[in-house]
């Protein structure tokens, strides 16, 4: 069966006065219908980046190169603008930290969903308004009836990321992108968020690139898991996996830096580099405690360890030669 989307070698950059500058290298995944994948990674790792490009939202001069194949045969990077739009929002859907960014202020809540129901399916008039109706209610948003005739300002933050929800899945998208839809709430709404975005993907079978920096998010809802650091995946495998036996020096780094119960949180020493400042070899070498000769000469390329566990780590490449 083909993948839902199969990304290849992209590379996104943006010109700078020295040249272009990679901020996302040589990245490749797969994501399958209806799975929940989590892309984690520290500020500035390039997880919105790589989001932006599934959707060719990448703003000019910057620009997303490699391959972006949707259901194993639409190349999304060169797709005709005409089946861009058509693809926007009815089959791939966004959603956001901040719903202001993407609710317009001058229309009702119902009107802005119904809008994006006769967009995008056959629906006019009063049926594409019952539809947001019908939407509303399915996000657990009280007297949706009522709700939908108000205005963004007029809702709690936590009501109007389920309007965003509701207007993601009011087409049935095939793929939802989530940049970090819980960052602004509190734990509780958090935590109810993620619960109503897992019963969705239940109802309609969508698959959803969930991007976080954090694993407590990651862990909550997600099968499998992506790390990515300055730009490039370095280790990737089942959340499960991933979070009891991480196999990434960055990744064990990351989880040993959070707050756990018997357990002092160590954080990363230094700071990510900046994308033009990227050191040679791998780029956590300055950062990473196992670091050696080779680390700072060479790139690790993703290496197959146990079962779907991928990491990219010269100590990983020497434990395997090892065996
Ligand atoms: N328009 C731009 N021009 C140049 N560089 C950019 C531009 N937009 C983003 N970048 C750089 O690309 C890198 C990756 O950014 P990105 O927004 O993908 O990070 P992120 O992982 O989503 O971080 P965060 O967790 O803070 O959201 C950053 O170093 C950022 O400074
Ligand atoms: S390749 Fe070297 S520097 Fe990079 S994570 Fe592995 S041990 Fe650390
Ligand atoms: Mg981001």
């Amino acid at each position: 069966m083909d993948s839902l989307l199969k990304v290849s070698d992209l590379r996104v950059s943006f010109p700078s006065r020295t040249g272009w500058v990679e901020v996302v290298s040589n990245l490749s995944f797969q994501i399958q219908p209806s799975e929940i994948v989590g892309l984690v990674g520290e500020s500035g790792s390039g997880k919105s980046m790589t989001g932006l490009s599934l959707m060719r939202l990448i703003a000019p001069p910057g620009r997303a190169q490699g391959s972006i194949l949707w259901k194993g045969s639409e190349e999304i990077l060169t797709m005709p603008p005409r089946r861009l739009r058509s693809l926007r929002g009815a089959e791939i859907a966004m959603i956001f930290q901040d719903p202001f960014t993407s609710l317009n202020p001058l229309m009702t809540v119902g009107a802005q969903i119904a809008e994006n129901v006769q967009l995008h399916q056959n629906l006019k008039g009063k049926a594409a308004w019952n539809q947001a109706v019908e939407m509303l209610e399915r996000v657990h948003l009280p007297s949706p009836e009522t709700l939908a005739k108000r205005y963004p300002h007029q809702l709690s933050g936590g009501q109007r990321q389920r309007v965003m929800i509701a207007m993601a899945f009011v087409c049935q998208p095939a793929l939802l992108i989530a940049d970090e839809p819980t960052t602004a709430l509190d734990v509780t709404l958090q935590v109810q968020i993620l619960a109503l975005l897992k019963e969705l993907r239940d109802q309609f079978k969508t698959a959803i690139l969930l991007i976080s920096h954090d694993f407590g998010v990651i862990g909550a809802v997600c099968q499998r898991v992506m790390v990515m650091y300055a730009g490039r995946l370095v280790e990737t495998g089942s959340a499960r996996d991933t979070l009891s036996a991480p196999l990434h020096p960055y990744t064990q780094a990351l989880l040993e830096s959070l707050p756990t119960p018997g357990a002092i949180p160590q954080p990363i020493p230094g700071q990510p580099p900046e994308p033009s400042r990227r050191p040679d070899g791998c780029a956590f070498h300055p950062r990473c405690r196992f670091a050696f000769d080779r680390c700072s000469q060479n790139t690790p390329a993703l290496l197959q360890l146990g079962g779907e566990q991928q990491a990219a780590c010269f100590l990983r490449e020497r434990e395997q030669k090892h065996l």
